[in-house]
């Protein structure tokens, strides 16, 4: 991803991660079983406020240390194969995609512009191609996701 997408993505983050991630993530959550509701099932931990927060600390801290991805690619096999476990494959990660950015729209109101679609896009699809590619245990493939 380019240097230019991953501060828009910083920035709007840190205006983001104002609003409580449980409330904030929660959108998302709703966002993500409005259009994808075969997916609720799979979430049985039970606290969707303590899954929400989860995702957020998870997402802050991705954020911190992307400049270095590599340093990350540890954390993100081992989230990527927790996530096999929960049942995880591609297609579920373009649903998340669209929720994602759809939150980022309604959080940032105003703030919301063509060019942070972009950047979020960019971040998501570069997040999401090395949890795939670890998922099929091959860190070097990098498989890209079409979503709006
Ligand atoms: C970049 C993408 C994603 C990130 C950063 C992410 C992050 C997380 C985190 C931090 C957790 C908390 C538990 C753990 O650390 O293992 C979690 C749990 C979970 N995630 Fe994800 N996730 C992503 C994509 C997805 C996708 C595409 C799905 C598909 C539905 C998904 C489904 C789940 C489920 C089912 C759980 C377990 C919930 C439970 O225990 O009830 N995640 N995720």
């Amino acid at each position: 991803m380019t240097k230019n997408n991953f501060e828009l993505v910083k920035k709007s983050w840190a205006t983001i991660s104002k609003i409580d991630f449980e409330i904030v993530i929660g959108a998302f959550y709703i966002r993500l079983f409005q259009i994808t509701p075969e997916l609720r099932p799979m979430f049985k931990s039970g606290s969707m406020t303590q899954q929400s927060i989860k995702l957020g600390c998870m997402l802050s801290y991705v954020i911190s240390k992307f400049e270095s991805i590599e340093d990350l690619l540890t954390e993100i096999k081992a989230l990527a194969e927790r996530h096999t476990k929960y049942g995880v494959t591609d297609e579920h990660y373009k649903a998340v995609g669209e929720a994602l950015i759809w939150t980022l729209e309604q959080g940032l109101g105003e703030y919301w512009n063509e060019e942070l679609h972009i950047a979020w896009k960019d971040f998501y699809e570069t997040l999401s191609a090395q949890m795939i590619a670890a998922q099929h245990n091959s860190v070097t493939d990098i498989y890209k996701i079409d979503y709006k």
